[in-house]
């Protein structure tokens, strides 16, 4: 008897229980109505009396044991299944959705990337501006009408004026303050301006101041400089031309167009005919503004350019519409590759 207890331990203790199935044949081997423990319960009859009891309690063990064999293997089981429930390794991933670049981040980092390789560096000011970074520095008399509350959105008028800028040139001011020729820079930005909002105008934009002070600066370089511009943004054959213009803080003054886009300078609708389209303002800075930022206008010389980062996009993705550009239309939005 002895001898069939520890067979059957030893077999319930090797038994391998992977399944459902296995639980259940386990069950009605070793603890069901006609297992073989119950069997030798029944053989109990035949030991000898002053056997009974220490056979009786190995058999209770036994059973115990199978018991809670069987009820480990269970719990297990039952484990095993929830995981597998909540995890299933086969399914395919969900898609990772990549957002598209905004279309003037991608225009602002190639128009840095294109002066960056003729050595120029980046610099940025606030957007809120007093009037002397804005108007005073840059040459504009008392009373230009690019002060007036129509063009400007003052945050505090009176004695101290200070507003949103109207343009990038504020950057020009605060970068000659605070360093020594050569200047060599561009400073993209924000800029806004109190216009009623449509297909052509918009309360806010974009612009790329850029300006070189050093000795010797000439008009040659910085129509050279704008040729090499227009031929990166635009390509090889890009041509441009400069029109004599006003701005109170160059002297000369020109606006700068590019032979246009579209028809390469034959004529057509985008550039009413003409084979030209403006793209930016530039000009020998004034010696008034050199002088107003402490930068000796006998020793030095430079040129200074803005331009507006909308208009640049528009002519490169055709968006004729500024108010696209602030929308957050995805439809308008994804148009745009991303660049990795
Ligand atoms: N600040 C001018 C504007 O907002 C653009 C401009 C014109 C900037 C000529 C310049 C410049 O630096 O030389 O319209």
């Amino acid at each position: 008897m002895n001898d069939k207890i520890t067979k059957i331990k030893k077999e319930i203790d090797g038994y391998l229980i992977e399944s459902k199935q296995h639980l259940e044949d386990f069950r009605i081997k070793f603890l069901g109505s006609k297992s073989v423990v119950k069997q030798l319960f029944g053989e109990l009859k035949s030991v000898p009396n002053e056997e009974k009891r220490t056979v009786g309690q190995l058999l209770n063990g036994l059973r115990e044991f199978a018991q809670g064999t069987f009820d480990k293997a269970q719990e297990n089981l039952a484990d095993n299944q929830g995981e597998s429930q909540k995890i299933d390794l086969s399914r395919p991933a969900d898609q990772i959705e990549i957002g598209a670049r905004h279309p003037l981040s991608i225009v602002r980092s190639e128009i840095i990337e294109i002066f960056s390789r003729i050595g120029f560096s980046v610099s940025e000011g606030p957007e809120i501006e007093d009037d002397w970074h804005n108007f005073s520095a840059l040459n504009f008399p008392p009373e230009h009408p690019a002060r007036d509350m129509q063009d400007t959105f003052f945050i505090e008028k009176g004695e101290e004026e200070i507003a949103l800028r109207t343009h990038t040139s504020s950057v020009q001011v605060r970068v000659m303050e605070n360093s020594k020729p050569p200047i060599r820079t561009i400073s993209p930005g924000r800029v806004y301006r109190n216009e009623a909002i449509s297909a052509r105008a918009h309360c806010f934009f974009h612009q790329v101041e850029g300006l070189y002070i050093d000795k010797n600066v000439s008009f040659a370089d910085l129509k050279q400089t704008l040729l090499y511009f227009a031929k990166e943004m635009f390509g090889e054959k890009a041509q441009i031309r400069l029109r004599p213009s006003y701005f109170p803080f160059t002297e000369p003054s020109a606006e700068v167009d590019i032979s246009c886009t579209i028809c390469s300078g034959k004529g057509c609708n985008v550039c009413k005919y003409s084979g030209w389209l403006e793209i930016l303002g530039c000009g020998m800075v004034d010696p008034n503004v050199l002088e107003a930022s402490n930068i000796d206008s006998k020793e030095f010389t430079g040129f200074a350019f803005g331009m507006g980062v909308e208009r640049i996009a528009q002519l490169k993705y055709r968006v004729n519409d500024l108010r696209l550009y602030s929308e957050n239309d995805l439809r308008f939005l994804k148009q745009f590759t991303p660049e990795m």
